[in-house]
C-alpha cells in the first residue's frame, strides 16, 4: 500500500525550533519524528511513501540520500507555493500516479493507531474516504466530526462550546482514501481538507469516520513535543510503535555506564554526549553530541543534537535547540524553547520564554 505523509507545513506553533528546519526532521527521543511516523506506517503494510513537501524541502531530501528510511521507500511532491492539506495530497497522488487505496497521515502526529483497522473499515464501508478519530477532553479548540452508527459522516462543527458539543471526537489527521476522492481538488490549487474536500464528501454521502483507540498526540507544539518526548521516556505509550525505537540510547533508566559522579536517571542519552564532571541529569532526552557541564542539572526536558548546558545551569520543563549554548549560571525553565544554535548570555534566565522570541 501506497502512503501520502504530509510534512510541507511552516511548523509555526513550534518556532523558533522550526527557523530552519521542518517540525518533522527534529529528532524524538533518537530519531526524527518522520521517522517514527515512516516505521508507523511499515508496520502497517505501507512500502511506499510520498512525502508532501513544500517548506524547506531539501532538509528531506537530503536527509535520505537513498531514497528510503525504515524499510519504506520514498518519493518526494515539491510544492512551489503551499498547497493546503488537500491540494498537497492531490499533487502526490498525480506525481506517485497513486491508482488504488491509500492512507494520508499529517507527519507532524504520533500515534499507536491500529491503522490496517482503519483501512479495513473503510473497505468494508465502500466510501470514498475515511477519517480516523480520537476522542479530546476538550474538544472546543478542535474541529468535531458527527457521524452515525455506521460512521457515516453528517457534520463538522468548528470549535464548539464544550457543553454544546455534539461530540469529543475530532479529526485525527489519518486518512483512508480512495483516488477519485481528490478529483473534487483542483491541480495545484491550495484546497483544504477539513474545509472543501470532506464537507462535499460528506453532502455525497461518500464519507466515513472511525474512533480509534491508543495513543495519539499533535506533536507540532513545544509542549507537545516535550510531552511526547517524556511519555516515551517513561514507557507510557503501551503496545506503540514509538517505544523502543531508540538508535543510539545508552539507557532510559539510569544504566547509562559513565562516571560515577554522574547522576543520569530515566533518561535517553544519545551517542557522543559529554558529561563533564558532576552533572545531575533526570527524566530527560540528551540527543546525540550533547554537552553537558560540571554541576548542570537538566530536568524533564529535551537538549537537541550538540548543544551545550554549561556549567552550574538549570534545564527544567524546557526544550534547548540544536546546537545551541546555554551559559554558566543561566536558568531555563518553564517551557522554554531556546533555538538552533542560539547563544543566550551568561548567567541569564529564561522563564516560560522563547529565545529568539
Ligand atoms: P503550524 O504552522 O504550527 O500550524 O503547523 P503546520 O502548518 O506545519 O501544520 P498543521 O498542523 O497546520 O498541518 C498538518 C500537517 O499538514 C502537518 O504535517 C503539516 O506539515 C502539513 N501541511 C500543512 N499545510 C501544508 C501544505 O500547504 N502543504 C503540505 N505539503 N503540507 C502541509
Amino acid at each position: 500500500m501506497k502512503a501520502v505523509v504530509l510534512v510541507g507545513g511552516f511548523g509555526s506553533r513550534l518556532r523558533p525550533l522550526t527557523i530552519d528546519v521542518p517540525k518533522q526532521m527534529i529528532p524524538v527521543v533518537g530519531v526524527t519524528m518522520l521517522e517514527r511516523v515512516l516505521r508507523h506506517l511499515r508496520s502497517h503494510g505501507v512500502e511506499e511513501a510520498v512525502l508532501a513537501l513544500g517548506y524547506l524541502p531539501d532538509v528531506f531530501q537530503e536527509a535520505f540520500p537513498s531514497g528510503e528510511s525504515m524499510g519504506v521507500k520514498l518519493r518526494y511532491s515539491v510544492e512551489s507555493e503551499p498547497l493546503d492539506t488537500a491540494g498537497a495530497v492531490r499533487l502526490a497522488v498525480d506525481t506517485a500516479q497513486i491508482d488504488s487505496t491509500f492512507l494520508v497521515v499529517n507527519g507532524d502526529i504520533l500515534s499507536s493507531f491500529d491503522l490496517s483497522s482503519l483501512v479495513r473499515f473503510h473497505k468494508k464501508s465502500k466510501g470514498m474516504a475515511t477519517i480516523a478519530l480520537t476522542p479530546v477532553d476538550d474538544p472546543s479548540r478542535f474541529g468535531v466530526v458527527v457521524s452515525d452508527k455506521h460512521g457515516r459522516v453528517h457534520s463538522f462543527v468548528e470549535k464548539p462550546a464544550l457543553d454544546s458539543a455534539p461530540t469529543n471526537l475530532i479529526n485525527a489527521g489519518a486518512y483512508v482514501f480512495e483516488p477519485e476522492a481528490l478529483t473534487v481538488a483542483q491541480v495545484g490549487v491550495p484546497i483544504s481538507m477539513e474545509r472543501l474536500v470532506f464537507p462535499e464528501l460528506a453532502k455525497r454521502r461518500e464519507l466515513f469516520a472511525l474512533e480509534m483507540p491508543g495513543y495519539w498526540i499533535d506533536a507540532g507544539t513545544p509542549a507537545s513535543l516535550l510531552k511526547v518526548s517524556l511519555d516515551i521516556l517513561k514507557g507510557n505509550i503501551k503496545g506503540s510503535d514509538l517505544s523502543g525505537l531508540q538508535s543510539a540510547g545508552e539507557g532510559l533508566d539510569g544504566s547509562v555506564s559513565v562516571d560515577p559522579l554522574v547522576s543520569v536517571k530515566g533518561s535517553y542519552v544519545g551517542r557522543d554526549c559529554v558529561f563533564e564532571g558532576i552533572v545531575d541529569v533526570r527524566n530527560s532526552v540528551l540527543e546525540e553530541g550533547v554537552t553537558i557541564c560540571s554541576q548542570a542539572t537538566v530536568r524533564d526536558s529535551v537538549v537537541l543534537p550538540g548543544a551545550v548546558v554549561g556549567e552550574g545551569a538549570l534545564i527544567d520543563c524546557s526544550i534547548v535547540g540544536h546546537g545551541a549554548i546555554v551559559p554558566p549560571g543561566s536558568i531555563v525553565v518553564n517551557g522554554s524553547v531556546v533555538s538552533r544554535y542560539a547563544e543566550l548570555t551568561p548567567g541569564c534566565q529564561v522563564v516560560g520564554e522563547r529565545i529568539p522570541s
